[in-house]
């Protein structure tokens, strides 16, 4: 289908060119059997999660610290300083809902457990940890990683269906299928969806592969537009993403989640942020090799897709699900809130070299260039009366509007 480019350091080897073929050939079967229109989020769906194809269900390596490991990081790779630092905040929420249970969501290689449970474990608590994992392959690298803890771990196939304690999700939300729209210049509300490339592959940038893909576009319907309008006036040529999946996984939190908190930890902003018209792109970013770009339609299966997290969206679904917002600050704030520095202040700073590999990753995690302030913490629950130690300076539920 497609002739390929002089090797660079995006050129997929030969074995990923062969699963890059299978993905694409199962793709535009889908194309054309839904006559040239395939929704993003489906694509994205499949690209991502589809079984024996997409990029979390196969065994790549996806998550490594450094270039030349997978294709991006994420806070508790970076450094065990993180799952230690939330160790506290996870008690408190643990004391509040009188339960010893945590449900991860998306564990990714374990690091987050792997560092929490021992920091619990030092605060005299011995949680039940369970994990509800969509990718077989990543439930197979936390079983490993997690078995010299010899603690109660247990991975779930379905949703509980009721569930007290601490709910735990780190970058799950940004990595759910997203819906594409756009404004066109008459101020009408298009889908954009997937269809076949015309004469037949696309260049997106001049290093990454062609695609046999490309965008395409329909009227919205009913639903689409109300609930759009609802967050935006129409732009001119503005196209963004709304994420329908992550609101209903939040809404449907609350007929689980009886008595506890759950903290949701990824990028995003507030929605009057969100739909800057600045923003006149939207959020979707891909990422492979630690390379990251804007271009969901090449490399399918072999990349990481994802988009921002509209706070105020999931704000309103926690609400809608009868659940409480009961926090929302910078991952800066809430880790500064939750004892990061004091743990810090433990480290031997006579050992240079160890202190500054450990201050490193905390820098990145902190810093308002880096992760410290596009990354944000939201707490959502029921039942949990006293305010929560991660939120108690600089919370900022005012800034997400209607909520
Ligand atoms: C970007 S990775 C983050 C991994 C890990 N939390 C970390 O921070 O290193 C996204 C993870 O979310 C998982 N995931 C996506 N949708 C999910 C869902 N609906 N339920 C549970 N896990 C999901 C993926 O399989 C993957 O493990």
């Amino acid at each position: 289908m497609s002739h390929r480019a002089a090797p660079n350091a995006l050129t997929p080897t030969p074995d990923e060119y062969e699963h890059l073929q299978a993905v694409q050939t199962s793709l535009a079967q889908q194309v054309r059997e839904r006559d040239g229109f395939m929704p993003f989020d489906d694509w994205m769906a499949h690209a991502l999660y589809a079984p024996g194809q997409g990029y979390y269900a196969v065994g790549t390596s996806k998550l490594g610290a450094q270039v030349g490991t997978g294709d991006f990081t994420t806070a508790p790779e970076m450094t065990p300083l993180f799952g230690q630092a939330l160790a506290g905040q996870v008690a408190q929420i643990l004391a509040g809902s009188q339960s010893d249970e945590i449900l991860e969501f998306g564990a990714g290689t374990g690091a987050l457990a792997a560092a929490l449970i021992p920091a619990l474990r030092l605060l005299g608590i011995e949680p039940r940890y369970r994990i509800l994992e969509v990718s077989a392959d990543l439930r197979l690298r936390q079983q490993n990683k997690l078995e010299a803890l010899q603690a109660d771990i247990l991975w779930l196939d379905a949703l509980p269906e009721a569930f007290e304690g601490c709910v735990l999700a780190n970058e799950v939300l940004d990595a759910m299928p997203v819906t594409l729209f756009r404004w066109d210049e008459d101020g009408q509300l298009n889908e954009v969806g997937v269809t076949l490339a015309q004469p037949d592959e696309i260049r997106f940038a001049p290093d990454l592969p062609p695609s046999p893909f490309q965008f395409t576009e329909r009227a919205a319907d009913g639903h689409l537009i109300d609930s759009i309008s609802r967050r935006m006036p129409p732009l001119p040529a503005y196209r963004s993403e709304v994420n329908f999946q992550a609101e209903s996984w939040v809404r449907q939190m609350g007929s689980w989640l009886r008595k506890g908190a759950a903290l949701l930890i990824d990028y995003g902003f507030p929605q009057h942020e969100y739909y800057h018209p600045q923003r006149m792109e939207g959020t979707l970013m891909c990422h492979f090799r630690h390379h990251a770009h804007a271009h969901p339609l090449v490399l399918a299966g072999l990349q990481d897709i994802t988009a921002h997290v509209d706070f105020t969206a999931m704000a309103q679904a926690a609400q809608d699900g009868g659940l409480e917002v009961l926090g929302y600050t910078s991952q800066a704030r809430f880790l500064m809130n939750a004892g990061l520095t004091e743990l810090l202040t433990q480290i031997d700073p006579s050992d240079t070299a160890a202190y500054s590999r450990m201050i490193g990753p905390v820098q990145r995690l902190l810093s308002e260039a880096e992760m410290g302030e596009l990354f944000k913490v939201m707490a959502i629950g029921r039942g949990i009366s006293a305010p929560l130690m991660g939120f108690l300076r600089g919370d900022r539920r005012a800034r997400l509007e209607h909520v």
